[in-house]
């Protein structure tokens, strides 16, 4: 099994090789250079994240790992190739895509993301598990960020590979990202050895406020102090910085992270409608029940302060409201 393994790492080492010098040389990856340079990685970015291109064929790589002896059928297993559908014999997995290596935290390249340059559907076509890439287990680029993570105690996580790299440009060196999968409790007890603070900057539409949404108590069960970044509608962190520039990002999105509950608070409203009376109120009863799981006396006063204020009622009547919780949660 140790050999396998030894021989799917180096398979992956010359895969990568492969795919980045044909992205680099060859006439038929000059669509995807203009393509990666139309969303802003300079050659910098793409040697620095080993980025590649797999051409539209299916015998780039399945050719050269056969001349280069490695067994067919293991690199099918190591997902590399796929198996024909309509004859005997394998073929590439990943044709006419950018490549993104995927790295295990000792940096070994274990696993690929390959993107379509344009509209289609899978936009990112990752390996399959295999022996070497579990994706509940891998975080892209925890093996370049950890150092950075554990100076900070804090890390930053992603939706999107892209993120992560625009993010890393922009001077966030400790942002990592899951493999398009939710965030598991293997992923949160990986990262409490480095880091106690998470930041979720997550895309700012409904499919990424909702992920966070979810990661919140996973994060917070791990013992973390979980922030979160509200970006606008439709945008992502690397459409933000593409946009805007760097330092707006982080001013706003790293820096101004707002806390856990603050987020909670601002999400629970997009299930309310706060223009009427009975759901002003039970937008209350809600946001008061999440105050009231806060450990924190002076942190429950001043959040419910907030609330009293904007909606007009006392602070008595929301402090005794969020007793009554905290009585039927014996809290
Ligand atoms: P997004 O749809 O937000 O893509 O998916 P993105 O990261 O912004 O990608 P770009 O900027 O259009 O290139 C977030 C993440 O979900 C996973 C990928 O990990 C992606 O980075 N994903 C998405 C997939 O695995 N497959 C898909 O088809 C789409
Ligand atoms: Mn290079
Ligand atoms: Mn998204
Ligand atoms: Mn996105
Ligand atoms: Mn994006």
């Amino acid at each position: 099994f140790q050999k396998e393994k030894q021989t799917l790492h180096e398979a992956h080492d010359y895969s990568l090789k492969l795919y980045h010098y044909l992205l680099k040389n060859m006439e038929v990856a000059k669509l995807a250079r203009e393509y990666l340079h139309s969303r802003g990685f300079n050659d910098a970015l793409i040697e620095h994240f080993g980025i590649g291109y797999a051409p539209a064929r299916w015998d780039t790589l399945t050719q050269a790992l056969e001349r280069k002896g490695y067994s067919l059928a293991e690199m099918e297993a190591g997902g590399l190739l796929s198996r024909r559908q309509d004859a005997e014999g394998y073929v590439d997995r990943f044709r006419d895509r950018v490549i993104f290596p995927i790295h295990d935290t000792s940096g070994n390249t274990i696993a690929f993301a390959g993107r379509l340059m344009s509209d289609g559907q899978p936009k990112y076509l990752n390996s399959p598990e295999t022996p070497l890439f579990n994706k509940s287990r891998t975080l892209y680029r925890l093996h370049e960020a950890r150092p950075a993570i554990r100076r900070a105690r804090q890390v930053v996580l992603f939706e999107g590979y892209v993120d992560v790299i625009k993010a890393w440009s922009a001077g966030i060196h400790n942002g990592v990202a899951t493999m398009g999968t939710a965030l598991t409790g293997e992923h949160a007890a990986m990262l409490k050895r480095f880091a106690d603070e998470v930041i979720l900057c997550y895309d700012g539409d409904d499919a990424g406020q909702a992920a966070a949404h979810k990661s919140i108590p996973l994060l917070e069960e791990a013992g973390f102090r979980v922030r979160v970044s509200i970006l606008p509608n439709r945008m992502d962190p690397d459409e933000y910085i593409s946009s805007y520039g760097p330092e707006p990002f982080v001013r706003e999105f790293i820096d101004g992270a707002v806390s856990a509950v603050k987020f909670q608070l601002i999400y629970l409203r997009k299930s309310h409608i706060l223009l009427e009376e009975d759901g002003k109120i039970r937008y209350l009863r809600d946001a008061v029940r999440i105050v009231a799981r806060k450990d924190s006396p002076t942190e429950r006063e001043l959040l419910l302060k907030e609330l009293a204020q904007e909606f007009g009622v006392s602070l008595d009547t929301l402090k005794q409201e969020s007793l009554e919780f905290r009585q039927q949660e014996k809290l």
